[in-house]
């Protein structure tokens, strides 16, 4: 018989097709995602899991799945999944990296410009029909170019941003947990600790992972740190940040706007106080939202499953113990 794959949503057609070419697929049809019941019956039926960073898969979904051998996140985080489980039970889990990180630093770029220069606000003006006369003092933003950006955790992501930081003449500051002197010759950027880069940034960028260690990272204490000036965007996690301490900091004036694609509950509700301030610009958590790279996540999630069920390590294994004995 042929293996089974539960996919949790529909995806670029591709990556279904490769999927049929050594599987059952079993698509989750509707656009909502599946309420724990339905994920549970799916996955206790299943080899092969292919899901979302908005389906919790815990240890329950686990013990469900009494054939499953794969966890394949559609998602280069992984913070969904109680990864220290899966190892428990001999699951392999794996993620997208790579291919998602231009499409996200773009995405980073675009809230940063769109906050910096009031874009949303400024459509808004010229189709309700506020442009009455050209103005001096009408929609002023803040410089890009010459500025500076600090980018907080210098992973694939974070380089990404800043090599576009670097076309637009900016000074780029960054943080991370490791120091990286290859990347500060490549790409200019200058260490600095978290403080300190708070303190100098007129934009801040995260792109961190969601850890015990990043979880509520910028609350009040750090976002009192930053210019009444400052933009802070969000492409990472909506946790890095405490949402409460920045819905009021961006109330008050304790910094200047924020963009972020990323919330403490996703979907946000559309009575968050955060969706009533002008100086927000926001997203549905849609970073790698490209045709080419929801394509690209999706052959990869494939190939990843395939790899495991050939009994093979999977080219994106995300509990790299599970193979490290050379019988598995
Ligand atoms: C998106 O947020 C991802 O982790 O891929
Ligand atoms: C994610 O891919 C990162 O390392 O930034």
């Amino acid at each position: 018989v042929r293996p089974r794959v539960f996919v949790t949503r529909d995806m670029p057609q591709p990556a279904i097709d490769r999927l049929k070419e050594f599987a059952y697929v079993d698509l989750w049809p509707a656009f909502p995602a599946p309420e724990k019941h339905e994920l549970l019956y799916h996955v206790s039926q299943a080899d092969a899991l292919l899901c979302m960073l908005s389906d919790p898969i815990d240890e329950e979904v686990m013990a469900a799945g009494k054939k499953l051998r794969v966890i394949a996140n559609y998602a280069v985080g992984y913070d969904n999944i109680d990864v220290a489980a899966a190892t428990r039970r001999n699951i392999a889990v794996t993620n997208t990296p790579d291919v998602l990180t231009e499409t996200t630093a773009d995405m980073a770029f675009t809230l940063l410009m769109a906050a910096a220069r009031n874009l949303i606000a400024a459509d808004r003006f010229t189709r309700d029909g506020f442009w009455i006369a050209w103005h001096p003092l009408v929609l002023l933003g803040h410089d890009v170019s010459g500025a500076t950006l600090g980018i907080v955790g210098l992973g694939r992501i974070g380089q990404a941003v800043a090599r576009r930081a670097r076309g637009f003449g900016m000074r780029i500051l960054y943080t991370s947990r490791h120091r990286n002197p290859a990347a500060e010759a490549e790409l200019g950027v200058e260490y600095c600790s978290l403080e300190e880069l708070l303190q100098q940034s007129d934009y801040v960028s995260l792109h961190t992972p969601l850890m015990p260690e990043t979880h509520h990272l910028i609350g009040a204490k750090e976002l009192q740190l930053m210019k009444p000036t400052a933009i802070l965007i969000n492409t990472s996690r909506g946790n890095v940040v405490d949402q409460e301490a920045l819905t009021a900091a961006l109330q008050d004036g304790t910094i200047g706007g924020a963009g972020l694609d990323v919330f403490k509950e996703e979907p946000i509700s559309p009575d968050d106080p955060l969706l009533e301030l002008s100086n927000v610009v926001v997203a549905p958590h849609i970073g790698s939202a490209t045709i080419e790279t929801r394509t690209k996540m999706g052959m990869m999630a494939a190939e990843n499953i395939k790899a495991v069920l050939e009994g093979r390590r999977p080219p994106n294994l995300v509990n790299k113990d599970l193979y490290s004995s050379p019988s598995k």
